[in-house]
């Protein structure tokens, strides 16, 4: 399908729910304040694909992180967003498969991954509810 809604209300804070969308799992999560200010403090220039929280987020959603739960090295699905999972040590996601550490904000910090995990298109349809694609 061209896009889907998603409910987010119930995700709380510090939690992630997996769904999916054009047949790829999708990973939502509800970052934490920690989390937040963990992914701001980075020196963006000094990652291997530059971006900030903000761009990866929504305005004034910043917590909202909303990535494909695929690897962009091989295609792996991370570890992370479900709970008792491994986060990695950047504290966002892990892939187990050869071993690709993402932080907070989804973005490749350690591995072969070559790049951050890909923000679809989304918005926000109200507060509680996205539309992914
Ligand atoms: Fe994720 Fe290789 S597929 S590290």
């Amino acid at each position: 399908q061209a896009s889907i809604e998603v409910d987010i209300a119930s995700i709380e804070v510090g939690q992630a729910i997996k769904t999916s969308w054009r047949k790829q799992p999708v990973f939502i999560r509800n970052l934490t304040a920690e989390e937040i200010a963990e992914a701001k403090k980075v020196d963006v220039a000094g990652l291997r694909d530059p971006q900030t929280l903000d761009e990866r987020t929504q305005p004034n959603k910043e917590n909202w992180l909303v990535t494909l739960g695929v690897c962009t090295h091989l295609g792996c699905v991370p570890l992370g967003a479900a709970a008792g999972e491994v986060k990695g040590e950047y504290g966002g996601y892990f892939c187990p498969c050869h071993g690709s550490h993402y932080d907070t904000a989804g973005r490749i910090r350690k591995g072969p991954a070559p790049t951050n995990l890909v923000v679809p298109e989304f918005t926000f349809v109200s507060d509680t509810v996205i539309k992914i694609g």
